[in-house]
């Protein structure tokens, strides 16, 4: 295998030059311009991104979301209150994204503290979900050990019976996080390895609220 993973190329290019001196005073737009990109460049799933947490061990997780709402305020993802991601922002309240758009050689790292949205906003999110999605969250049970598939099923098809007799039912569970950045790191791949990063970091010092910084490659 390793001389397989050796013939591997990466960052193979060619890319684009990230011009530091042009780079907005504030995260957010450049944040917006590289998504844009990135779906404009017909990436797959250009939103979805690697949420790592840790758990009350200290011990690290990390996986796969989708990015579902961008502002000001922060990067939003939505899940079950009772899978393990939850239960861990829930005790720790902290967080880091990671975007990778690999045909533009870019990786975007987030960090920051992670907050719960009001409940209106949780059940207006999971009401737009489509019903199959609906009924999976209504479950409840993300994560557990499956020993009985018979019982996915059956609470499949009851949870799917409930969501389609009302479709108003909501779901207590169901919640919307953001991620408030401390710190967004735009990360430029270089073909030569003279990869251009820049962080922003935030603090009270400037008036727009946020310091750059450029980082060794
Ligand atoms: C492309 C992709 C998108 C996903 N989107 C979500 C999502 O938006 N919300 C979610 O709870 N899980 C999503 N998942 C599943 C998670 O990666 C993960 O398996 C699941 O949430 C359980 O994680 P946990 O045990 O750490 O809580 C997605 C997986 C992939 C590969």
């Amino acid at each position: 295998m390793q001389q397989v993973l050796r013939g591997l190329k990466s960052l193979a290019g060619p890319f684009q030059s990230f011009v530091i001196a042009a780079a907005p005073e504030q995260p957010l737009p450049l944040f917006q311009e590289w998504l844009q990109a990135a779906i404009d460049a017909g990436i797959a799933e250009a939103h979805a991104m690697t949420l790592s947490t840790v758990d009350e061990q200290g011990m690290p997780d990390a996986r796969v979301l989708i990015l579902k709402n961008l502002d000001e305020q922060g990067w939003y993802f939505a899940t079950t209150r009772r899978s393990p991601k939850s239960k861990q922002v829930e005790a720790t309240h902290k967080a880091a994204l990671t975007f990778y758009w690999q045909p533009l050689g870019r990786q975007v790292r987030i960090r920051g503290e992670v907050i719960a949205a009001s409940a209106q906003v949780c059940q207006s999110d999971f009401q737009e979900r489509p019903v199959g999605s609906r009924a999976g969250a209504l479950l409840g049970r993300q994560s557990d050990v499956l020993l009985n598939e018979q019982e996915l099923i059956n609470g499949l098809a009851q949870q799917r019976q409930r969501v389609e007799h009302d479709p108003t039912l909501a779901n207590p569970d169901w919640v919307v996080y953001r991620v408030e950045a401390h710190e967004v790191e735009f990360w430029q791949g270089d073909t030569e390895r003279n990869h251009v990063r820049l962080r922003y970091r935030r603090t009270e010092s400037t008036n727009t609220g946020w310091i750059k910084e450029r980082l060794w490659p």
